[in-house]
């Protein structure tokens, strides 16, 4: 075990974007995982019984039998041309566009598609907005640059447009604009069509790059999409993408699609990074898309993420006290609670001592609000396990 002296002393050499708060949050989040007794509405994790397990087996298998190389090898940086081929096909059957072949890049995993971004544009006291709340992830990476984090309030239609207007009018030139418009991570809101119009239009006004998260996009339970931002306005918007809620986050793959110039200054920032995203799960990727598996499994995710969703809600409203509020999402995982006067961080420790676990709202500020705010995900707690544990929040509540 070391000292404390000597924890002080490495303290003191770290670089100055990795003290206080940049990766407390999370670790916070992970704790709750390591402990089986717990009801845990915390980790936004996908349901296991979602992963192509004997697919997964499968292919690999095959790989090693016809002694494909490519599986096993370094790849390109900017991804395997077959997985790139793959992947751009999807977005065009799913978004209604496709990528050109310098617009397009494999990540490993929807947060290093932030560090890239961030690594590329941001210097220290740059201006990035986000939406508030939000992904705690994000904010991590947007901390570790140094940047300044202004944050425009979202409601049940997502980002306020109008604040953000106001604060563009009154000055602000973020070089960034982060948003999750489909099924919020925390908040389970989506941001309506007309809005969307409005940001892209801000952005071609005010010259920043929207970051558009589509994280949860293709886990909405029913209905049509409204279009993704990139697709309708690919000149101010990168998309980063991740396969982690739709195949296996066990891989680490996401991409992003962005315009060509910042394509590339994103595949030079990612020489030096990891150099290339694990050619074995590319591959894998490949195939899962090109032999119609992911098309296979998406309704099967859907409908048990739905389910859960449906089983949250309706818990809530028979257990909750008066003045209770939270958002009903229609995809994703997450539903958003405010608690009138509540101290959440506190009951988040309370909550866990009585077997319940949840991420209190202030983490996913980054200013400190969000005291009266928790985060519950319903992915991948236990069905028959969610009515209880809303039944001991609500007691602890009452
Ligand atoms: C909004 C959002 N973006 C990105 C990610 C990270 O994805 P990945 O696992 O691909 O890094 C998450 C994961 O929880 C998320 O919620």
């Amino acid at each position: 075990m070391a000292t404390t002296s000597e924890l002080r002393r490495w303290e003191e050499l770290f670089a100055r974007r990795t003290r206080g708060e940049v990766g407390e949050g999370i670790a916070f989040v992970l704790g709750f995982l390591g402990r089986p007794d717990l009801i845990s509405f915390a980790g936004g994790f996908p349901d296991p019984l979602t992963f192509p397990r004997e697919r997964a087996s499968a292919l690999l298998a095959e790989f090693a039998e016809t002694g494909e190389a490519a599986a096993f090898q370094y790849a390109p940086t900017r991804g395997l041309p077959g997985t790139l081929d793959a992947l751009a096909g999807r977005l065009e059957a799913v978004q209604g566009r496709r990528p050109a072949d310098d617009e397009l890049l494999i990540t490993s995993g929807g947060i290093e598609a932030l560090e890239l971004l961030c690594k590329t544009f941001l210097d220290p006291g740059d201006a990035v907005v986000v939406e508030a709340p939000t992904y705690l992830g994000a904010l991590m990476a947007f901390r570790g640059y140094e940047a300044e984090i202004v944050a425009v309030p979202l409601d049940d239609e997502g980002l306020q447009v109008d604040e953000l207007e106001r604060v563009l009018a009154a000055g602000l030139r973020p070089k960034l604009l982060y948003t999750i418009p489909d099924h919020q991570n925390p908040a389970g809101v989506s941001l309506s069509p007309e809005r969307r119009e409005r940001l892209v239009e801000l952005a071609r006004r005010y010259g920043f790059l929207v970051v558009e998260d589509v994280a949860y996009r293709e886990l909405r339970f029913e209905g049509e999409w409204p279009p993704s931002l990139w697709s309708t306005a690919p000149d101010v918007v990168a998309q980063a993408g991740t396969t982690s809620k739709t195949f296996l986050p066990g891989v680490r793959l996401g991409w992003t699609a962005a315009p060509a110039e910042v394509a590339a200054q994103l595949v030079n920032a990612k020489q030096n990074t990891d150099q290339c995203a694990g050619a074995l799960g590319q591959r894998m990727l490949e195939e899962y898309i090109q032999r119609g598996w992911i098309e296979e499994q998406l309704p099967l995710s859907r409908a048990l993420y739905k389910r859960k969703c449906e089983r949250l809600l309706a818990a809530l409203e028979r257990a909750m006290p008066a003045g209770v509020t939270w958002t009903h999402a229609e995809g994703g995982f997450f539903s958003w609670l405010t608690v009138p006067g509540a101290d959440a961080t506190a009951l988040a420790e309370i909550a866990a001592q009585c077997g319940v676990g949840i991420v209190p709202g202030a983490l996913f500020y980054p200013d400190g609000r969000g005291r009266e705010n928790v985060r519950l995900s319903f992915s991948m707690v236990d069905e028959s396990l969610i009515d209880d544990g809303v039944e001991r929040l609500a007691s602890l509540l009452a």
